[in-house]
């Protein structure tokens, strides 16, 4: 029987994690389970950073970017000796089950934890990068999105009044959703992709027709994972074959994850929170909650990790046919 759960936020944060931890705590209020913040992520978990949370300690974070949980990157839970200790804090502070909120670094943890300890664990995804098998959208991915678009916008009136040729780098780790969505939204003629890389020749093609066509101005977009090096490298690669643009690198950064989430991303993190909770309390462990086509769906968090989730192909095609 859980009596009390704990809660963590981990690795990158992600805008709508806040939402989801206030969803993880008024649904265990709801269901008379007791709830432990811990602070720093599995770092915190290790070092016994604790507070027991509220309805009313998690009031006006709904809005919030970041996490209030703090996060970090827990070089001593990847070692046998660091989860020993993460497990005596677990027993000591009376936890019957943890909630971890992350991507794919924090599930293998969780999944690790889980093993060895027998501690039943539930994820919710939390990531901008997307790139987790089991859920249409990771919670912070379309506020992430709809803050690259805003940039691009932006970036777009100097390419167009200087007749520039930019390449923006955006985040993604080893995945290009966030490229490939905010290329089609901000119209832009290329986007490097690591799942679908697009040679320097291809590009430049690209160029030539468009520039043939009367284009003025363009806006690449590459992928930080992408396996041609970054968008300085590409863009010097580019521009050593081809120098009819002025060109101009801007790498957007972590400015990508901040901010207040959006709608979509406060109402899928409650929808996780509420659902995370319930899961734990029927029985589920092991197991990462998503929404898959509207619907709440537990994923094995091996599975969750281990396969693969890959922006969609036709996307592509369709970005490739808006370029000309
Ligand atoms: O996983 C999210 C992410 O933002 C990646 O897109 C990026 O590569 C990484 O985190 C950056 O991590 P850090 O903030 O630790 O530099």
């Amino acid at each position: 029987m859980i009596k009390r759960i704990g809660v963590l936020t981990s690795g990158g944060d992600a805008p709508g994690m806040n939402a989801a931890v206030r969803a993880v705590v008024r649904a265990c209020v709801f269901n008379k389970v007791e709830v432990e913040g811990i602070f720093r992520g599995y770092q915190g978990l290790i070092e016994g950073e604790f507070k027991r949370l509220n309805e009313r300690t998690v009031a006006k974070i709904l809005g919030r970017g970041g996490t209030i949980l703090k996060s970090s990157r827990s070089k001593d839970f990847l070692t046998p000796e660091g989860r020993g200790r993460a497990a005596e804090q677990l027993k000591r502070h009376g936890i019957d089950a943890l909630i971890a909120i992350g991507g794919n670094g924090t599930f293998t943890g969780a999944h690790v934890l889980c093993r060895e300890t027998g501690i039943p664990v539930m994820g919710i995804p939390g990531s901008i990068d997307n790139d987790l098998y089991g859920t249409d959208h990771c919670i912070g991915f379309d506020t992430a999105t709809n803050t690259v678009v805003e940039c691009i916008d932006k970036i777009r009136d100097t390419a167009t009044s200087h007749n520039r040729l930019f390449f923006v780098e955006v985040m993604g780790r080893n995945s290009g959703f966030i490229a490939l969505k905010t290329g089609i939204a901000t119209g832009a003629i290329a986007i490097i992709l690591p799942e679908d890389e697009m040679s320097v020749d291809e590009l430049i093609e690209t160029l030539q027709s468009t520039e043939h066509s009367g284009k003025s101005s363009s806006i690449v977009i590459v992928a930080e994972g992408s396996k041609s090096g970054g968008a300085y490298e590409i863009a010097r690669k580019v521009t050593e074959k081809y120098s009819e643009y002025e060109t101009r690198v801007s790498v957007l950064g972590h400015l990508q994850r901040g901010g207040a989430p959006s709608c979509y991303d406060r109402v899928m993190a409650s929808r996780m929170g509420v659902a995370a909770v319930e899961g734990l309390l029927q029985g589920r462990k092991d197991v990462m909650i998503g929404i898959i086509n509207d619907r709440e769906t537990y994923t094995p968090l091996e599975d969750a990790i281990s396969r693969n989730h890959l922006p969609n192909r036709d996307e592509l095609r369709i970005a490739r046919i808006l370029s000309i």
